[in-house]
């Protein structure tokens, strides 16, 4: 891996609040006449200098939610419905394109999931660098030139001047991906939106493109990295905060330390606990019941009560809000309802199976025991719950659920725990 040039600083100064505010944001298409919501009310804050992780399963609206701070969602079938999209106090939604095509690229970037969407087949790649650089930059066309053979080796492509005059197709996947990262940062953006930004890639290239994004967000302070993608330990060794999508909604929003120590949401824990490392000494791999419902057969309530084991009666009327059990913690689940509102009333600590009946639930509406019980809070797992890398996550095999909980949700189903 090349090594990195130093940049110039970005101008961002982390008591300025947010660097980007996204707040209700409703991105949907038209299906057939119908209104299909693939992102529906997401809000969430990047601040200066943080790697926020988005995470959730194909489907859950996590590359709509992007495209759409960048605009960049086709219109149509798409449609901004709402919200905004502030980004250092503008919001970028009321902006027209010529505006817009100034923020992208020069103030905020994207790598995009698949590099062969942005990377244009019929142009060199060093022509398209080059315009890159000189679409935001009053620079020569040897200036721009120059800068973008430095690129090129920063992220490991050492023949640039050479590869400069190659077509897309004559890199290999993993090359294509590292022209797509050049592309990216040769502006050198104050927010770079990177989506899934390594898959498909070995994991030797995966490490080093990843360490390569750090160390060049590294040189500029303030500069901020939304990362989308399906790898929790990539998250665990990366991000600052995570946030779980699921049905275009947030589920779940917390620090990484919390996410892992801690998971709350259902959802969550099942995606911990499909981890292939957490399956190590189990008998049979666990995996989320049923499939992610195609947005235009969303359940109207709870998105996730169709595969959820601790589903009850309110779950499949009534949409849970996010609740704030303090830290920046975020759980869309009713279940969750009463430690929030214990919190928030100033209970030093919120019990977590008290009031086992959320307010204004009938008595067949009642969440069972064992499912309040399975979201209790996990006691502490110290620095083995820290999430440090995959091993910290891992290793947190039973997703979040404490061992009373599991052997009362197993005796309830008539197994032995
Ligand atoms: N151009 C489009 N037209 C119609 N539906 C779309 C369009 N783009 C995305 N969608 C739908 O929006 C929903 C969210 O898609 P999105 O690409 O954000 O998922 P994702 O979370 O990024 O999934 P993955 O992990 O597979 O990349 C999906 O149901 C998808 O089919
Ligand atoms: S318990 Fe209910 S509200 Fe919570 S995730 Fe499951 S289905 Fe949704
Ligand atoms: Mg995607």
């Amino acid at each position: 891996m090349a090594t990195v040039e130093k940049q110039p600083a970005a101008v961002i100064s982390p008591s300025a609040g947010p660097l980007l505010s996204v707040r209700d944001l409703k991105t949907y298409f038209r299906i057939e006449k119908a209104l299909a919501k693939a992102v529906d009310g997401v809000s969430f804050d990047v601040m200066p200098d943080e790697v926020l992780g988005i995470v959730g399963e194909s489907g859950s609206g996590k590359s709509v939610t992007s495209l759409s701070i960048m605009r960049l969602i086709p219109e149509p079938p798409g449609l901004i419905a709402g919200g905004q999209v502030l980004y250092q106090g503008r919001d970028l939604l009321k902006l027209s394109y010529p505006q817009m095509r100034k923020i992208r690229g020069a103030e905020i970037a994207m790598i995009f999931q698949e590099p062969m969407s942005a990377l244009n087949p019929v142009f060199t790649v060093g022509f398209q660098l080059i315009e890159t650089v000189r679409a935001h930059e009053k620079v020569s066309k040897q200036q721009a030139f120059d800068r973008a053979v430095a690129m090129l080796a920063q992220v490991g492509i050492s023949d640039g001047a050479k590869r400069m005059r190659d077509y897309p197709h004559q890199f290999s996947g993993g090359m294509r991906q590292r022209v797509m990262i050049a592309m990216a940062l040769c502006c050198n953006p104050n927010l770079l939106i990177a989506d899934e930004p390594t898959t498909a890639l070995d994991v030797t290239t995966q490490a080093q493109i990843l360490e390569l994004m750090l160390a060049l967000k590294a040189q500029r302070p303030g500069a901020a990295i939304i990362l989308i993608t399906h790898d929790l330990a990539v998250v665990a060794e990366t991000c600052q905060r995570v946030i779980v999508m699921y049905g275009g909604r947030v589920q779940e929003m917390a620090t990484v330390k919390d996410l892992f120590a801690a998971p709350r949401h259902p959802y969550t824990q099942g995606l911990l606990r499909s981890l292939p490392a957490a399956q190590i000494g189990h008998e049979r791999l666990h995996a989320i019941p049923g499939n992610v419902p195609s947005i235009m057969d969303l359940p109207p309530a709870c998105k996730f009560c169709t595969r959820c084991e601790f589903v009850f009666d309110r779950c499949r009327v009534e949409e849970p809000p996010l609740h704030d059990l303090g830290g920046g913690h975020l759980v869309r689940c009713h279940l969750l309802e009463d430690e929030a509102k214990a919190r928030v009333a100033g209970a030093s600590e919120a019990p977590p199976q008290s009031g086992l009946a959320p307010p204004g639930v009938s008595s067949g509406s009642k969440p069972t025991g064992s499912s309040q019980a399975a979201l209790a809070k996990p006691a502490s797992h110290g620095e083995e719950a820290q999430g440090k890398a995959l091993g910290g996550a891992a290793r947190q095999d039973n997703g979040g659920l404490t061992p009373p909980a599991r052997h009362e949700a197993a005796r309830q189903k008539g197994e032995q725990p």
